[in-house]
């Protein structure tokens, strides 16, 4: 059983790559999104988002990373997936779901399912630049706004030669609302042949269980889930119990560690009560402590509050 990492951009930086494959239990990470528009962008840019290029592409206890692209036009797409294998990712992922405004009105991310041709066209690019030793894999939903193109979809990622294809079992429009549609990814299965890997509302090792078996894929991908369970990825392959508050808390002191001498002391503040927000789905104890520190804008401060928990 494989268990990738999803890229969450604003969310799953390389210090919280760092510390959630500490934790554990993931085959692969996928970074956030580089975004693409019509050129070669600079090496400075792969490694701002994937810091771990430095490392030969593996975060610090050696989980290899994957750089995902985002952008409509073959070429420079391509050239730049060259330069992300040259310079160290485990192969290129390239998006195909995003559902950003933004994103979409310049024809990026989920905007793209409406286009099987275009997508052929990307995968196609991409795969014929980057050498064969490197994969090249595809992240999909089921469709913009319906699902009626999710064959078709996945068919000419296939046939454009992408290695993997990881399907979010839910349309754009659909956002992120429960629930997502595994079954689908079953039904896609029986047409292509290519690996897939689940994704979509794995919030528990029941989920994990129901997902396989609707999806009928054993490989799966954990976003959301991961932020509320830290351990979730250790959780579903029956290694571990769920993590206790206590071992939380203290992943939420490390975290401030990272956050504050690392180069992101700025967003800590954020960040940290935005992961809060995720861990009470799973813990009480997370609300009250975004209740405590939901006023405070100071790093420090947060810091003690955190320490207090012990
Ligand atoms: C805040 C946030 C940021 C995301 N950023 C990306 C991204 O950069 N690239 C991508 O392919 N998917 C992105 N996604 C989608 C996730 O990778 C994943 O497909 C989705 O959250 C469904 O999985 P989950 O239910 O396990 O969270 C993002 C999702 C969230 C919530």
């Amino acid at each position: 059983m494989q268990v990738i990492l999803a890229p969450m951009e604003g969310v799953v930086d390389h210090l919280m790559r760092d510390m959630l494959s500490k934790v554990g239990g993931f085959d692969l990470c996928v970074t956030e999104f580089v975004r693409v528009v019509n050129c070669l962008l600079p090496k400075k840019v792969f490694h701002r988002i994937c810091p771990e290029l430095h490392n030969d592409g593996y975060t610090p206890n050696g989980t290899p990373v994957r750089v995902q692209l985002l952008g409509q036009n073959p070429e420079p797409l391509a050239e730049n997936a060259v330069r992300a294998v040259e310079l160290g990712s485990h192969g290129v992922d390239l998006n195909f779901g995003c559902p950003a405004k933004t994103v979409n009105k310049s024809k990026g991310g989920a905007v793209l399912l409406r286009e099987p041709q275009t997508l052929y066209d990307i995968v196609s690019a991409v795969r014929h630049a980057v050498p064969s030793e490197h994969k090249v894999t595809a992240k999909m939903r089921l469709g913009f706004d319906d699902k009626s193109l999710a064959f078709e979809n996945a068919a000419a990622i296939e046939a454009a030669g992408a290695d993997l294809l990881v399907i979010h079992a839910r349309t754009k429009v659909e956002g992120y609302k429960p629930p997502a549609y595994w079954s689908w990814i079953a039904d896609i299965k029986q047409k292509v042949n290519i690996p897939i890997i689940a994704n979509g509302e794995i919030w528990s090792y029941e989920d994990a269980i129901n997902c396989q078996a609707q999806s009928n894929c054993q490989d799966i991908m954990l976003g959301r889930g991961i932020l509320a369970m830290p351990n979730l990825a250790r959780v579903v392959r029956g290694q571990q119990e769920v993590m206790n508050w206590s071992q939380v808390n203290q992943l939420l002191i490390d975290y401030s560690g990272y956050e504050l001498f690392g180069d992101k002391g700025k967003y800590f503040p954020n960040r940290l009560k935005q992961w809060l927000g995720y861990l009470s789905r799973q813990y009480p104890q997370a609300e009250d402590l975004f209740m405590q520190v939901r006023r405070l804008r100071d790093s420090n401060e947060i810091v003690q509050v955190l320490q207090q928990q012990r």
